[in-house]
């Protein structure tokens, strides 16, 4: 087994660095390979995605990957921009599925904005179609307007698209996920104002008859996102199209108390996947050490459950997380009153030691 590691720009070589560290104490056998992504990958290659790291994570079992971005590469052309990296692994290596879990844990319903009855024992599972829509939809740009309200002035425009077998293979992923959950699915779309969208319907609701245990509803994006933060409990699995999931799993993101705390998986129809927190780089605080590597430590182990087949030591490192929030650790991201604030690395020692037994204790 081969695990490609893309730390990245930011927080990410922080994050990656506890992530790593935690893989390494299971005593599992592969081999890692690290990588430049992003701004980093620019700097030292003049491209955010070059050949060699599109390569290695080519021929990886599963790629560990932290976070890219800078507001210092804004000013770049679009093709260079560190977020192109991510964009660009997506669309080669085919991780059409992305899976964003959001778990409120009990330890952190103080963290949440919401009211802690509205989110103690939250936990749904927002399944993002990741390469298609108006995120990669053709054609694209700018050019000088023949019609529309202003003839002759300049404009920009993107397309959003979905084919048939792009919309029936996320619909099956997600129908397969529910009955492991509570077999009860949301598709999220914009049917009353979008042809793609209806046609999104459309499809889910066809596949859905081969999935007759599974309940299935459709919701308006717009009720979607309110019912996200009146009644976050009443969702299970929430399947959506590329954009609606990139903004509604920031917003169930962040009912769980902090962004830190969530990992996602982005797998390709043989379940090759690609592992990385739903949070940034966020420059802001990056080098600093107190970033959350929470996300990134339980990313990997999601790698352990949907790629490398590891099932036990994914449990190990989920329970050590647990453990290490009832002993009342903190980084500044979901620290409340009466609990222990600490650094990245302080929050990566401890995981260890919980995951090789030893009872966690705070120093204060
Ligand atoms: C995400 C991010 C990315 C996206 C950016 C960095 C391109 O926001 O993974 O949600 O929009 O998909
Ligand atoms: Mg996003």
């Amino acid at each position: 087994m081969k695990i490609a590691i893309l730390p990245g720009d930011g927080i990410g070589t922080e994050i990656v660095a506890e992530a790593v560290r935690v893989l390494n104490v299971l005593d599992l056998q592969f081999e890692t390979e690290t990588a430049l992504v992003g701004g980093a990958a620019y700097e030292a290659h003049g491209h955010p995605l070059p050949e060699s790291t599109l390569n290695l994570a080519r021929s990886a079992d599963a790629i560990l990957f932290g976070a890219v971005g800078d507001w210092k590469y804004d000013q770049l052309e679009r093709a260079l921009r560190p977020e192109q990296a991510i964009l660009g692994l997506r669309k080669h290596l085919g991780l059409f599925a992305n899976l964003r879990p959001a778990l409120c844990y009990e330890q952190l319903t103080q963290a949440s904005s919401l009211k802690p009855e509205l989110v103690a024992g939250l936990d749904i599972l927002i399944i993002r179609e990741l390469t298609g829509d108006i995120y990669f939809g053709q054609p694209r740009g700018r050019r000088i307007a023949t019609d529309g309200h202003f003839p002759g002035a300049e404009e920009a425009f993107d397309t959003m698209r979905y084919s048939r077998p792009e919309i029936e293979r996320i619909a099956h992923v997600t129908f397969q996920a529910a009955r492991k959950r509570s077999k009860k699915v949301t598709s999220v779309d914009k049917a009353n104002v979008l042809e793609t969208f209806q046609f999104w319907k459309d499809v889910v609701t066809e596949v859905h008859a081969q999935y007759p245990d599974v309940e299935l509803q459709h919701m308006y994006v717009d009720n979607a996102a309110m019912q996200l933060v009146k009644a976050p409990k009443a969702f299970d699995v929430i399947v959506t199209g590329n954009m609606f999931g990139d903004i509604l799993s920031d917003e169930a993101a962040m009912l769980t108390g902090s962004i830190g705390m969530l990992p996602s998986a982005s797998l390709d129809r043989a379940n090759k996947g690609l592992y990385e927190p739903s949070h940034g780089s966020a420059p802001d605080i990056a080098g600093q050490g107190v970033a959350n590597p929470l996300a990134t430590i339980l990313s990997a182990a999601m790698m352990l459950r949907y790629s490398l087949n590891q099932p036990a030591a994914a449990d190990r490192i989920e329970s050590a997380v647990k453990a290490v929030l009832t002993a009342g650790l903190r980084t500044p991201d979901i620290w409340s009153a009466g609990t222990h604030k600490v650094g990245t690395r302080e929050m990566g020692d401890a995981v260890l030691a919980a995951v090789t037994g030893k009872t966690i204790t705070t120093k204060s």
